[in-house]
């Protein structure tokens, strides 16, 4: 017998040794590795550090010897045992595990069928997971229950997020309900997965109170109920919520440490954009910053820019529609988690023209067009282009020829980086500081020739340059506003990703404009005076007087009866 016993500790002892050594050394016969997919770092209710998942170590129950299926041997080296650890895969976020005691060493099908079937369901919940879609969309109103009665006046309600992986729990506090308080949480969803008919879903909350995953990390089963019946009470989904941060005690929807009972909000999508704009689905300001995307038969719009933070935006209601192109809407927007509603001002400038008045967020409806929100006189205005590539162009107005007499660059910063090379090249050019080589005085030659060579053209040229030195500019769209004019024009000398201008430009006295151009129609402008890019030009000649010498004087008149006639034409 102590033969026998000796040598079994001689080969435990071995087992020991070559195990470290097999730990140690780049091969590892007898060892077995994890899916590769289940590596990193878990987080595991009551434990405190994060479970890491790496090769053949999950770090909280050692290394694994070998593998049947979803059981997997474990030793521990520093207590020298052994156990069997079963682990099921609910979800990439999700492992749920049921394990033996640490013991002696046995075969791994003997020591796993000591696992009884009530033995305790750990889960590890993934941290820093991606995001899944939650397994339902609101916006819903719910009521809920902490166990001390439902919360059903006043109705909470559950608001969706511009990401389709979170949603924004309101609860309200109902005051003969103990227990219930006035809450905002954050749901972020991290897994859903189906065990028989018991759906799941793992997810963490985020709100200022909770700080640790303990608190962060909860546990749901839900369930759809038939919205077809009658006598459901129009209920469209039962969730209820697990107290910790494990799916333990979740065994259907209508119990749990948090019950919930989700109705559909009545939409508020009920109108649709005005069609002269969405119809041409892409639009974008002038300057490429932010994008206008029209979806959804016509009913949302998506607003984006460079910082990844897009606004959804749905038609509320109609509270103005002119047939010449002007409506004023009620919409609801969607920023991330926060909503809410917001007037805004459509404008039909032109074919391919268009302008946004968009008022001041507000929690109520009602509020939205009502003078406190939605102040036409002071809101700024949004010009927006068609994405087409066409890029339609139209004749530009104040057809002739003109003297440029002067010309500022007064600021840079609201012009882009490219933009304002840009400039630099256009105003080098007018300013002629570009021809010290061609023997031209630098004042005496800037010339504009608007719709002379093409319609559809702008022209700034010098009299002695050669024809690369031009800067053109062709006119997309127009406008009048109190005897203001809008210009909407592109450089015609940067092909791609060409940004547009917009000039405005007023009479000063007869024969003479100021204009100001920028990235923006801003109406606080005074063209000539303020703006990024100021210059004042003066008429003179039609397109069809070749002698640039020719005096002005002598169809002063019959010239602006037609640059008048011609603009009203082409309108
Ligand atoms: C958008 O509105 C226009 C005008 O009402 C309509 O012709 C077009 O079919 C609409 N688009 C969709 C997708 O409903
Ligand atoms: C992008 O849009 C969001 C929401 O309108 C705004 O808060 C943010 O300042 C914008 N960022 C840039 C870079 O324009
Ligand atoms: C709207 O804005 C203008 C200009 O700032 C201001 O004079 C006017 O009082 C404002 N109107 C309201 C109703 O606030
Ligand atoms: C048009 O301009 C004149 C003069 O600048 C100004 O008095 C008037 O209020 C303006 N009208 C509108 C509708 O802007
Ligand atoms: C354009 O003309 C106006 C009116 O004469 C003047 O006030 C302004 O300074 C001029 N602008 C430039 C850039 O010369
Ligand atoms: C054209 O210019 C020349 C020289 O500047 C001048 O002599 C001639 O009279 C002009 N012709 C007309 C039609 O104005």
């Amino acid at each position: 017998m102590d033969d026998v016993r000796w040598r079994m500790d001689f080969i435990r002892l071995a087992f020991i040794l070559l195990s470290f050594l097999r730990f140690t050394s780049t091969l590892k016969p007898g060892t077995c590795y994890f899916p590769e997919r289940w590596e990193g770092a878990w987080f595991q209710s009551g434990v405190r550090t994060p479970v890491i998942i790496e090769g053949p170590r999950l770090s909280t129950k050692g290394r694994c010897l070998g593998s049947d299926g979803d059981k997997f041997l474990m030793v521990d080296e520093k207590r020298a045992c052994y156990r069997c650890v079963v682990i099921h895969e609910k979800h990439k976020n999700v492992l749920q595990y049921k394990e033996t005691f640490c013991q002696g060493r046995e075969a791994l099908p003997t020591l796993c069928s000591l696992i009884t079937g009530d033995a305790l369901l750990y889960s590890l919940f993934r941290e820093n997971a991606s995001p899944v879609s939650c397994p339902f969309r609101g916006p819903f109103t719910f009521t809920y229950n902490r166990g001390h009665g439902e919360c059903r006046s006043p109705v909470s309600n559950i608001d969706t997020c511009t990401e389709d992986s979170k949603l924004l729990l309101s609860y309200q506090a109902c005051p003969d309900i103990y227990g219930s308080e006035s809450t905002v949480e954050e749901l972020q969803c991290l897994a859903s997965w189906k065990e028989g008919s018991v759906r799941y879903l793992v997810g963490q909350i985020h709100h200022h109170h909770v700080t640790s995953n303990e608190d962060r990390f909860r546990c749901f089963v839900y369930e759809k109920t038939a919205t077809s019946s009658e006598n459901n009470d129009g209920v469209d989904y039962r969730v209820a919520q697990s107290g910790d941060a494990t799916c333990n005690g979740l065994f259907s929807a209508t119990e749990g440490s948090r019950t919930m009972t989700l109705k559909r909000a009545p939409s508020v999508n009920k109108c649709r954009f005005p069609s002269w704009i969405a119809n041409y689905n892409h639009w974008h300001t002038l300057d490429y910053s932010e994008t206008y995307n029209f979806h959804h038969r016509n009913s949302t719009l998506k607003i984006s820019n460079s910082s990844g933070v897009d606004v959804k935006v749905l038609c509320v209601q109609v509270k103005h529609s002119r047939e010449d192109g002007h409506m004023i809407l009620v919409t609801h927007f969607t920023m991330g988690c926060q909503s809410g509603f917001s007037c805004m001002s459509f404008y039909r400038r032109d074919g391919h023209v268009a302008e946004i008045q968009i008022g001041l967020q507000t929690k109520r409806m009602e509020d939205a067009c009502g003078p406190t929100f939605f102040n036409k006189t002071n809101l700024p205005f949004v010009t927006l282009v068609t994405s087409s590539s066409e890029r339609p162009t139209q004749p530009c107005p104040y057809m002739g020829k003109f003297e440029v007499n002067n010309l500022l660059h007064l600021k840079e910063g609201d012009f882009s980086k490219e933009s304002e090379m840009e400039v630099e090249r256009f105003s080098k050019k007018i300013t002629g500081q570009n021809n010290n080589n061609n023997n031209c005085d630098s004042k005496a030659f800037t010339n504009l020739v608007i719709g002379c060579n093409k319609m559809d053209m702008m022209e700034f040229n010098t009299e002695c340059s050669t024809p690369d030195l031009i800067t053109a500019y062709s006119c997309h769209g127009r406008w009048e506003e109190n005897g203001t004019s809008f210009l909407i024009a592109t450089p015609l000398n940067r092909a791609h990703s060409a940004k547009k201008f917009c000039f405005v430009c007023k009479e000063i006295v007869p024969n003479s404009l100021a204009f100001s151009v920028s990235t923006r129609c801003n109406r606080l402008i005074q063209p000539g005076i303020s703006g990024d890019l100021i210059f004042n030009v003066t008429n003179r000649g039609r397109c069809v007087e070749v002698n640039g010498s020719a005096k002005f004087s002598i169809f002063t008149l019959e010239y602006f009866l037609i640059v008048v006639a011609s603009f009203f034409l082409l309108r």
